[in-house]
């Protein structure tokens, strides 16, 4: 039986960088089905809504999801938006652990960022007078279930795990670094420190090569993760995998749908192709296949590079690059076997 692969498209540039992931995954040795399915703007314009119901059941039916992109400027000002349709299907997936890779040259290093909780997903409304709120909550629980993931994969790095959070002015923040420091007995192998995110991020420019993993809050792993993504060649290169604890995940890059290069040709699958090798070693678990695509997409990064690195390639050339690159792979006949 083929293992479904749940694609959302979604807009913008999302559906041409999803298409070069969708040829490279047809190409390799996996039993899969590929299935696509409106979500996003795409899917508002065609069924009213962000995230149909057809759509989240095949998601939850399948082996994991590829997604490209949602959102522009077509959809901003309705009473629905794309983003809400993101946000409901990590929320309704519970995938909470999102893996934010960045390396370059000598930095190598992983946000790991709530993704189902705080600001983005606690009360919010309109007061009588006009006020506006959005509230950031978090149990103790949720902090301590993705702190554990971080310490987790620390362990299998080079042991070293950075919290950042707010705590100066949070009580959010104050009860996070408490239930961290709860947990850090239990990983004694791994050196621990906490750091405010406002001077953090001033050192994930500065010294990016220090850090190893980083855990932490929902807003503030979406702020830090595209700056890490600038810091190491930009958000064409930045690819994610958001994970539960049992379950599909959903596999995307870090950037968005970028309305101003959307059908010029321009935009930079690698991080869409990055995201793909993250399926593949955490959906699939064929970490063998991940590492040659990943080899693939470096060796793309140089034969082939778009626009966003200084070359002159399309979006189609990169795809071709890389699956060129994949047939001529020695290790991928040995991963054939
Ligand atoms: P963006 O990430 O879409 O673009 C930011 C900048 O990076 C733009 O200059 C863009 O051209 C460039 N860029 C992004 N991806 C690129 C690629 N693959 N190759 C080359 N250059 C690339 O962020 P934005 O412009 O702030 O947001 C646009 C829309 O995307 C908004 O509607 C936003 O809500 C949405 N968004 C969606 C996601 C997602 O679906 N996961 C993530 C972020 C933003
Ligand atoms: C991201 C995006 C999303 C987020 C938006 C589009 C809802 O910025 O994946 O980083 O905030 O998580
Ligand atoms: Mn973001």
């Amino acid at each position: 039986m083929p293992e479904l692969i749940a694609c959302l498209p979604g807009d913008g540039i999302g559906p041409e960088v999803l298409e070069q992931a969708v040829r490279v995954l047809e190409h390799l040795p996996v039993d899969v089905e590929v299935v696509r399915l409106p979500f996003g703007g795409a899917a508002i314009d065609a069924t009213g809504e962000p995230l149909p119901a057809e759509t989240l059941a095949a998601c939850r039916a399948s082996r994991a999801v590829l997604l490209g992109a949602v959102g522009g400027p077509r959809w901003d000002s309705g009473a629905v938006r794309p983003e809400q349709g993101l946000l409901g299907l990590r929320r309704a997936l519970d995938v909470y652990a999102n893996l934010r890779p960045a390396t370059q040259g000598d930095v190598d290093l992983v946000i790991v960022r709530e993704l189902v909780g705080g600001l983005y997903f606690g009360a919010r409304g309109v007061r009588d007078d006009g006020t506006v709120f959005d509230t950031c909550e978090y149990h103790p629980d949720e902090v301590a279930r993705i702190v554990r993931r971080g310490f987790e994969l620390a362990r299998g790095r080079r042991r070293s795990l950075v919290s950042v959070d707010k705590a100066n002015v949070l009580d959010t923040s104050r009860m996070w670094r408490r239930v961290v420091d709860e947990i850090a007995p239990g990983y004694p192998d791994v050196a621990l420190r906490h750091a405010l995110v406002d001077s953090f991020a001033m050192e994930l420019v500065n010294a990016p090569e220090t850090i190893d993993v980083v855990v932490t809050e929902n807003m503030f792993g979406d702020i830090l993760s595209d700056v890490a993504a600038a810091v190491t060649g930009g958000l064409g290169l930045a690819a994610s995998a958001s994970l539960g604890d049992a379950g599909p995940g959903v596999f995307e890059p870090v950037h968005g749908s970028a309305p101003d290069l959307a059908g010029t040709g321009a935009a930079n699958p690698a991080a869409m192709l990055r995201s793909l090798a993250l399926l593949l070693e955490h959906g699939l678990h064929r970490g063998d296949l991940a590492g040659v695509l990943a080899e693939s997409v470096d060796a793309a990064l140089v034969s082939a590079p778009t626009p966003d690195l200084g070359g002159n390639a399309t979006t189609k050339a990169f795809g071709d690059a890389v699956l060129a690159s994949l047939t001529k792979e020695e290790a991928w006949t040995t991963a054939l076997s």
